[in-house]
């Protein structure tokens, strides 16, 4: 059997995404195991599922650090204690430095609210409804420098209806969310991911 795959979960906040990841890597038994789950907030509700679950947490504040670089320096030092594999961004609502990001090339996941390259950064389901989109969704990507940019491994898309508020549309995106972003991590885990010239290619056998 191959080696067990490290996987370390960065949040901000809610985590349901988090949540998502560590129940199909339980129930579907993926060759993996989440090492830990980090996040920049302290008082991020996600941490308190996963310890419930048994995961070891940490917190590292960017309030505690002068810089990005200082913050990033002292966030790649926790997480490379834990032997990533795998750095899954969930929810982290932190923009990322170019060195932070090297560090991690092709072994770094994100998960967007929108379908790239449409709507980068924030507020982007009010984008959606104010652009006037007939369909909206969520994209997983590698993450490269450029914010919401980076191989794209998977879309979902969902439709935009009459009389959606943004609470509405991000709440049927999320849903898909909870699908998508777990399959991809298997298919990562289970080495069927790779990036070739900016592309990833899925062995789907
Ligand atoms: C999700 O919509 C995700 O796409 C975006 O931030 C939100 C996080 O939600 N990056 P949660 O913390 O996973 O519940």
């Amino acid at each position: 059997m191959a080696a067990m795959k490290n996987i370390v979960i960065l949040i901000s906040g809610r985590g349901s995404n988090m949540e998502a990841v560590v129940r199909a890597a339980q129930a579907e038994q993926w060759p993996a195991r989440i090492a830990a789950v980090i996040s920049n907030k302290a008082d991020a509700k996600g941490l308190e599922f996963a310890a419930a679950h048994g995961i070891p947490t940490a917190v590292v504040s960017n309030k505690d650090y002068p810089s990005r670089e200082a913050f990033d320096a002292a966030l790649q030092e926790v997480i490379d204690g834990f032997n990533p594999d795998l750095v899954v961004l969930a929810g982290f609502m932190r923009i990322l430095t170019p060195g932070f990001v090297s560090h991690y090339e092709n072994r770094m996941l994100n998960i967007h609210p929108s379908l790239l390259p449409l709507f980068p950064g924030l507020h982007t389901h009010e984008q959606a409804l104010a652009s006037g989109q007939a369909t909206h969704g969520a994209t997983v990507h590698f993450v490269t420098a450029e914010l919401d940019h980076g191989p794209l491994v998977d879309q979902v898309s969902v439709p935009v209806l009459p009389g959606d508020t943004a609470e509405v549309l991000a709440a049927r995106v999320l849903e898909q969310e909870w699908v998508m972003y777990p399959r991809a991590i298997r298919w990562f885990v289970e080495g069927r991911l790779r990036v070739e010239d900016g592309k990833v290619n899925i062995d789907r056998n």
